[in-house]
This record gives structure tokens, C-alpha cells and sequence, in this order.
């Protein structure tokens, strides 16, 4: 079974859409398996988004992201990266299609309202920069109707 990290954006989050997104994961079948809000500090930051270090907007991808609290969530279900990146849609939301949360809710491609893993490689990364071992809860669900 598969993990990934997903994040509320602060503009999710200002936008009173956490409830929202978070039951959209939760209504595909998808099991959260970690939850947490936080401020993130400039050091995790940078490390969450070192493969943008030389791209133009990375200084500014990195003050947005560390200017108000998150939400860090580890999801898990089968094929959950390409699940979730397909519920939250095209990372510029004037080009997300509706129905995705990025299509419903963001215009913009800084303040897109969500992040997610883009592959196994990138969750093994993300999900030690947010979560102890002992704060991923693997047990807590049963599989009724979900696999
Ligand atoms: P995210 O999924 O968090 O991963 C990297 C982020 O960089 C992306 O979502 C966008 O918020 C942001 N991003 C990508 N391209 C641009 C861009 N051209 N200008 C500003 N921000 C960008």
C-alpha cells in the first residue's frame, strides 16, 4: 500500500477549506495516517523544496510557505501519489480542471491550496521533514469496502 505527504496551503487554510479538502481525501477512501498543524521554519522549508533551490520563484515559494500555519497530512491507499495529484489537479489552478480541488478553489499557481508527493522518491523525502515514525498511525482503519 502506498504513502504520500500532503500539505494545506496557508491559503487553504485562511480560506476555511481544510475541512473541505481533507473530506475529499477522506471520501475516495483514502486513510489518513498522520495529521498535523504547524508553522513550518525557513530550514524545512528550503529542505521541502530543494528541488525548486534555482528556480525564479523559489525565494518566494519558500516565504509564502513559512508565512502562516499548515496542515501536514500522510495519506495512504492504492496508488495514492497519482490519486492524489489527480484530486488536486494541475499545479497552475487557472488550468486545474473543476471537479479538482485546485480547479474548484485556486486560480493561482503559488496559492494553489494544496502540495502532494510527486513520487516515492519525493514522499521518503517530505515525510521525514514533517513526521516522527511514531506519529504515523498505521493501524487505526479497517479496509471495509475500500480495497
Ligand atoms: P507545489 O506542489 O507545492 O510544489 C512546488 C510549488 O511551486 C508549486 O506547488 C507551486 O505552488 C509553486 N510554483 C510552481 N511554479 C511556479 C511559478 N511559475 N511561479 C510561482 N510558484 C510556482
Amino acid at each position: 500500500m502506498e504513502r504520500t505527504l500532503v500539505l494545506i496551503k496557508p491559503d487553504g487554510i485562511k480560506r476555511r477549506l481544510s475541512g473541505e479538502i481533507i473530506s475529499r481525501f477522506e471520501r475516495k477512501g483514502l486513510k489518513i495516517l498522520g495529521m498535523k498543524m504547524l508553522k513550518l521554519d525557513r530550514k524545512r522549508a528550503e529542505a521541502h523544496y530543494a528541488v525548486h533551490r534555482d528556480k525564479p520563484f523559489y525565494n518566494e515559494l519558500v516565504n509564502y510557505i513559512t508565512s502562516d500555519p499548515i496542515i501536514a497530512m500522510v495519506l495512504e491507499g492504492r496508488s495514492v501519489i497519482s490519486v492524489v495529484r489527480g484530486l488536486a489537479g494541475s499545479t497552475d489552478g487557472s488550468k486545474a480542471v473543476p471537479g479538482t480541488i485546485r480547479g474548484d478553489y485556486a486560480n493561482s499557481i503559488q496559492m494553489n491550496i494544496v502540495h502532494a508527493s510527486d513520487s516515492q522518491e519525493s514522499y521518503e523525502k517530505e515525510v521525514a521533514i514533517f513526521f516522527n515514525q511514531d506519529e504515523i498511525h498505521g493501524m487505526v482503519y479497517g479496509d471495509e469496502g475500500l480495497i
